[in-house]
């Protein structure tokens, strides 16, 4: 871990989890189009309120669920929108009416949702926009809903981001001084530029300050428009090719993809990712030093939809056998040369290399070079954890002539698992 970037908060939890849960939650479950959809249709504040603030009544709400499923599911730490860029607040801001308590829900639903998943043994982050289409003093730019507004100059006259900027930084006072200890503060996002918004409108730098001020061990984002002062990078909708670097040092980073499209709930998007293919991305994640933080929106009734428990629920089925190769694992060391069609994992505690098979081949496994001759003590399957023999027997050898390194002799036929996986013992 010594060529690790670290930033300023306490990162080893964080790097062992591995994976966690995104919640995208607020008004725009109920147009269910998108939690950009006031972008996208550029609706103006009296007609969202009118149909969505007036509605929001999340009658199923019931986030020990929501914490039970994602326990399940394997995920360690949970992410959620405190305010989208949408504006509206799932706590009780004394900062403004636009929030859960002053719709039919009548209640502080982040208060619940921490709660809940504390006592489940989730460590909590907060996401939070940056952006903000609701406050008056949000100066209307390039994303803005009333972008094409014909009085657009005028309506800016009157706007003052200073008045906003207060704003954010008396709400990101609240959210870190009224829930108790926060783990992740996850601040979305900037886009410097023409008609757009940074470091300057946020006043970044001080937010920061004031935010390792009131929880300094914190690990934040790195969305503010700060060249240094973040803890981990964002990856959006993608996993690097290989583990990031900044100035020639490996940076903390975390994947955050969607099962579909949207990350707010979108009742008709129909691109939903096969369960094996998102167990294989969590994978990737790990087999290059980072996590995956993977999004749920639940409905405007307070559920997580159908298609999202599905898939949770398989990704736990692989999680409940394989969590070994994921908690407390990362890029293995690079001696190790990743066999075809595979994922290496490692943990440096136990010494440990895991070999994830992606594409299950015929009876032998090839791991080539001397590391693995010299070092591999003992090789089983990880999911009933049966021997894996090392070697080819005299027949094969052969016809197959000498290796360079060593051969797992598989079973032949794919384990029961989406993702059958190796574990193999060190010297
Ligand atoms: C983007 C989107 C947003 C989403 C976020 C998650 O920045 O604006 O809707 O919350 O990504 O990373």
């Amino acid at each position: 871990m010594e060529d690790i970037r670290k930033g300023k908060g306490d990162w080893e939890w964080f790097v062992k989890a591995r994976f966690g849960l995104f919640i995208h939650w607020g008004l725009y479950s109920l147009p269910a189009r998108h939690e950009w959809v006031r972008n996208f249709e550029e609706i103006p504040n009296e007609i969202y309120d009118e149909k969505y603030f007036t509605r929001f009544n999340p009658d199923l709400y019931n986030p020990e669920e929501w914490a039970k499923i994602a326990k399940k599911a394997g995920m360690k730490y949970a992410v959620i929108t405190t305010k989208h860029h949408e504006g509206f607040c799932l706590w009780d801001s004394k900062l403004t009416d636009y929030k859960a308590t002053n719709t039919p829900a009548k209640r502080d639903l982040l208060r619940e949702f921490v709660d809940a998943f504390r006592k489940e043994g989730f460590k909590i982050g907060f996401y939070y926009s940056l952006i903000d289409w609701h406050h008056p003093h949000f100066t209307i730019d390039r994303y803005h809903p009333l972008r094409n507004h014909p009085e657009k100059e005028k309506l800016n006259k009157n706007r003052d981001m200073s008045k906003y900027r207060e704003y954010l930084h008396g709400q990101i006072k609240e959210l870190l001084t009224e829930f108790g200890k926060i783990d992740i503060m996850w601040l979305d996002f900037s886009y410097p530029g023409p008609d757009g918004k940074g470091k300057d409108d946020w006043d970044s730098e001080n937010l920061v300050k004031m935010i390792r001020e009131l929880q300094p061990h914190i690990l934040i984002n790195n969305r503010l428009d700060l060249e240094d002062e973040w803890d981990f990078i964002t990856p959006e909708q993608c996993v690097p090719n290989k583990w990031p670097e900044i100035n020639g040092k490996k940076v903390i980073w975390e994947s955050c993809q969607t099962f579909s499209g949207s990350w707010g709930y979108h009742r008709d998007e129909a691109t939903w990712r096969e369960p094996e293919e998102l167990i294989k991305t969590l994978i990737d994640c790990v087999s290059k030093g980072g996590n995956l933080l993977l999004n749920v929106g639940p409905t405007s009734r307070g559920e997580f939809d159908y298609r999202a428990r599905e898939r949770l629920e398989k990704i736990g089925e692989w999680m409940y056998y394989h969590s070994d190769s994921i908690y407390g694992c990362t890029q293995a060391p690079e001696e190790f040369k990743t066999p075809k069609d595979c994922r290496l994992t490692y943990n440096p505690e136990k010494n440990r290399l895991y070999v994830h098979i992606f594409s299950w081949p015929y009876k032998f496994l090839f791991l080539e070079g001397n590391a693995y001759k010299e070092k591999v003590i003992y090789a089983q399957l990880l999911n009933d954890k049966s021997e894996i023999k090392i070697g080819l027997d005299e027949w094969h050898r052969k016809q197959l002539g000498d290796i360079d390194g060593i051969c797992l002799v598989l079973p032949p036929f794919k384990p029961k698992v989406a993702v059958p996986v190796i574990e193999l013992f060190l010297k």
